[in-house]
């Protein structure tokens, strides 16, 4: 057990989910202040080995894992968490304005599947405020998530979507070393299946264009099983040279094939969309389909469900050019990182594999 699992996650655990993430954003940024702590973090979290090293999007990365979004959406403790061991971090969701997100209370832990239930509806400060804090030197890549502004009072129509997008980029891209767009935040009730009209996916991607796309993009897609759509979000990427990859988003409520143990209908009193062990099977199978229709020509990046070392393996072999957690961390505490690593490595061995590009 970790010194986080034994004394730290209890006491996290008698605080609302909400207040203990922002206890820890705040304890993050404050260290990532001090040389020292950085440091100490630095030696003990890191694990550098080039059998791990990676590039992901045509960005070098020194491992495959990297932290998802949502985790640190106003990029408040990017200097810390570059000391973590991640190869990369996703800040993010951000948006061209500042947004409060959905009513508390917006997340649940459900402990008997180590999963997070969460609805928060993209709440953050907006482009311009996180445009400053992402001025500050980073250790590993970091990519920049950004989602249209939730605003309930002017939900999404046509070119005001794309504008918002837009304007996001602008602000943005020069300090990012990915973009990401999340194209379906299951959270924000007005919005989350705008893009269902594959065509408002063309004209989005046409009006970056016209914004000049500097950086390599990512879409983080509403998850489906339909091949069929899979194909035609392929083919429409394929038209827009700028897009590198695609990764996977949450499915919005609790559908049928997520994998719990605890009784779905106490599951159905929380709002929003699930995080972490529940997802697994549901976004991987996603991902190799993804995979089929793509071959090697996107990076694919997969998060869910990722908390150990055989699962993150597993989305490797399934052709993930890298993979990504949030709520392990919740569960697991920052040591999960390395113990993923070293998990890894140990998986390449057992298997004759002489590194983690040989994988995907
Ligand atoms: C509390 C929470 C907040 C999240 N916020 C965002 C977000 O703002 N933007 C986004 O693209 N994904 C967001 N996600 C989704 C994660 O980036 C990730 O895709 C998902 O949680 C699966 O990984 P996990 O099982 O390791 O948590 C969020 C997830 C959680 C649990």
């Amino acid at each position: 057990m970790s010194v986080y699992e034994s004394a730290v996650r209890p006491l996290l655990f008698r605080l609302d989910a909400e207040r203990a993430h922002n206890l820890t954003l705040a304890a993050s940024e404050l260290g990532g202040r001090s040389d020292f702590v950085r440091r100490a973090a630095g030696r003990a979290f890191t694990l550098r080995d080039p059998r791990l090293e990676t590039t992901l999007a045509g960005l070098p990365v020194p491992n495959p894992l990297g932290l998802a979004a949502g985790f640190d959406k106003n990029a408040r403790a990017v200097r810390m968490l570059g000391n973590l061991g991640f190869g990369h971090l996703e800040i993010g969701s951000v948006s061209a304005d500042a947004s409060d997100g959905n009513p508390k209370p917006r997340l649940f832990r459900v402990p008997q599947d180590e999963a997070i239930v969460v609805a928060y509806g993209v709440p953050n400060e907006g482009a311009q405020v996180v445009r400053e804090r992402l001025a500050a030197p980073r250790r590993v890549p970091v990519g920049v998530n950004l989602v249209k502004t939730n605003d309930p009072a002017r939900p999404a129509t046509g070119p005001e979507v794309y504008e918002d997008y837009a304007a996001s980029l602008v602000a943005l891209q020069d300090r990012a070393d990915y973009i990401a767009l999340n194209l379906s935040c299951p959270n924000s009730a007005a919005d989350k299946d705008f893009f269902d009209d594959l065509t408002r996916l063309d004209e989005l991607l046409a009006r970056l264009a016209q914004a000049e796309v500097r950086r390599p993009l990512i879409l983080k897609l509403k998850p489906t099983r339909d091949a069929g759509v899979l194909r035609e979000i392929v083919a429409i990427a394929d038209g827009h040279p700028f897009v590198s990859g695609f990764a996977i988003n949450l499915p919005s409520g609790k559908p049928a094939d997520l994998r719990f143990t605890v009784a779905r209908d106490s599951l159905e009193k929380l709002p929003g969309a699930v995080g972490g062990p529940p997802v697994e099977d549901f976004v991987n199978a996603i991902l190799g389909t993804l995979k089929s229709i793509t071959g090697d020509r996107y990076a694919l990046i997969a998060a869910g469900g990722v908390t150990t070392a055989e699962a993150a393996y597993t989305k490797l072999q399934l052709g993930a050019t890298a993979v990504q957690l949030y709520t392990g961390l919740v569960y697991h505490g920052p040591a999960l990182v390395k113990q993923i690593l070293s998990g890894l490595l140990a998986l390449l061995e057992r298997d004759g594999i002489a590194d983690v590009r040989a994988l995907s």
